[in-house]
């Protein structure tokens, strides 16, 4: 299979994958496609390629439709090799084409496959693209699934182009929903979300908002089926499933000071988790029982730890405190450091240390980047003494953690 119509003047150009695909640590044991489009309207339009194993197999199949010497635009949504990877060798034939995509993406792209001398059309949120018989529109949708990520929507077609979104990972060659059985595909739909969208829930809250007034007739993402029957069920699924429910989730904020900048942010944690419908308490070591508060750590569902910096080491009762949990049973618990400081700050690696020997699921730089794709540290949560854009990094630590604790099994 090497192109399939899939409406008036646009074509699936993808792979179908059907191997065990190695992917993100996992197995993808149904394999998976990789779904690119080719738009020919006046001004043909790739969007999204496909896997970069498949670059030249892709540019053969491409060239039974289209001289790529007459594409003017490729559109990448996400920068992932999956997706990008054939783009070298596209843009190395389909040489007058313009590249779109985010501010970052093309930071990315130009770096990665050194593109620096290609020209970019950088656009953003709500950005418009005239390709001649179609206008294209673009929403910055970032985490899904990275940074960089955008989706396209064809407004005189209708179809969304949403790329990671609303995929599933299944080597299909039917490739529309409606050739299939719901059984064959809808548990991997949401298992696919589970993994690689849930993590951003906020983020997909905010995605779905952007999307609630365009009128979809087709999505058309890149892996898996495209849903040609009844696209608004899967954006119903997705809303269900990233809604915030009450729960009843509680988070343990324990900490020392000296002169209270880390109690400021303790409170600012908690502020945060509870923006994400996470309970807290707060416990300064100074004036707590600990045996009470062993008790409820056992039962709680998260836990943060803070200290601020002295002399190169933690402060008050915070090294005795977290030697004390050392024989307990929290395998799995989500935890995380926290402190104020001056220009080291070891405190807060110390702590980190103490959490992992208790078998704390320490969640950190590592765990952000191995779990979710994420660069930007946010935990754990160091503070220079303590103004208000670093109660703010506190704010939104407490979401994250917040996050962490919902998704935590
Ligand atoms: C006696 C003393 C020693 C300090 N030693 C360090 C240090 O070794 N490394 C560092 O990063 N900050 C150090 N600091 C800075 C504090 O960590 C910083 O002022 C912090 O904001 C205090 O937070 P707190 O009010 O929660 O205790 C020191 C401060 C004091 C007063
Ligand atoms: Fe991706
Ligand atoms: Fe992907």
């Amino acid at each position: 299979m090497s192109f399939l119509k899939i409406s008036e003047n646009v074509f699936w150009i993808g792979k179908v994958d059907d191997r065990k695909v190695p992917f993100h640590r996992l197995i993808l044991e149904r394999g998976t496609t990789y779904n690119s489009y080719l738009l020919l309207t006046d001004k043909p339009t790739v969007i999204d390629t496909v896997d970069l194993m498949y670059g030249k197999e892709y540019m053969d199949n491409l060239a039974k439709l289209i001289d790529p010497q007459e594409i003017e635009y490729i559109v990448i949504n996400h920068v992932e090799p999956d997706h990008a990877g054939a783009l070298p060798a596209l843009a190395a034939k389909a040489k007058k084409a313009k590249i779109v995509s985010t501010a970052l993406g093309a930071a990315l792209l130009k770096d990665m496959f050194k593109l620096h001398n290609r020209e970019f059309i950088v656009v953003s949120d709500g950005d418009t693209l005239d390709i001649g018989g179609e206008v294209l529109q673009f929403f910055e949708t970032p985490y899904l699934h990275t940074e960089e990520t955008m989706i396209t929507y064809s407004t005189e077609d209708r179809v969304l182009y949403p790329c990671d979104l609303f995929s599933t990972h299944i080597a299909t060659y039917e490739l529309f929903n409606d050739l299939a059985e719901e059984t064959e595909y809808l548990e991997d739909f949401k298992v696919y979300y589970n993994l690689i969208m849930s993590p951003h829930r906020p983020y997909v809250r905010d995605m779905l908002d952007k999307i609630k007034d365009l009128d979809i007739k087709m999505i058309a993402p890149s892996h898996g089926y495209i849903l040609r029957k009844d696209p608004g069920k899967f954006i119903k699924i997705y809303d269900e499933m990233s809604y915030l429910k009450p729960t009843d989730k509680k988070v343990l904020i324990v900490y020392s000071t000296m002169t209270g900048n880390t109690t400021k942010i303790a409170q600012r944690l908690s502020e945060g988790l509870k923006a994400v419908g996470v309970e807290s308490e707060i416990f300064n070591l100074k004036n707590t029982d600990w045996e009470e508060l062993k008790a409820k750590i056992s039962d709680c569902d998260g836990l943060l730890v803070g200290s601020s910096t002295k002399y190169g080491d933690m402060v008050g009762a915070v090294e005795e405190f977290l030697k004390s949990l050392q024989d307990g049973d929290f395998k799995g618990k989500p935890a995380a450091a926290f402190g104020s400081y001056g220009w080291s700050g070891e405190a807060i690696m110390y702590i980190e240390d103490y959490l992992k020997e208790a078998g704390f699921k320490v969640i950190n730089q590592r765990y952000m980047i191995a779990g979710q794709g994420v660069d930007t540290p946010i935990l754990p949560l160091r503070i220079k003494f303590v103004k208000e854009d670093g109660l703010e990094k506190a704010d939104t630590a407490g979401r994250v953690f917040g996050e962490q604790v919902l998704v935590n099994a």
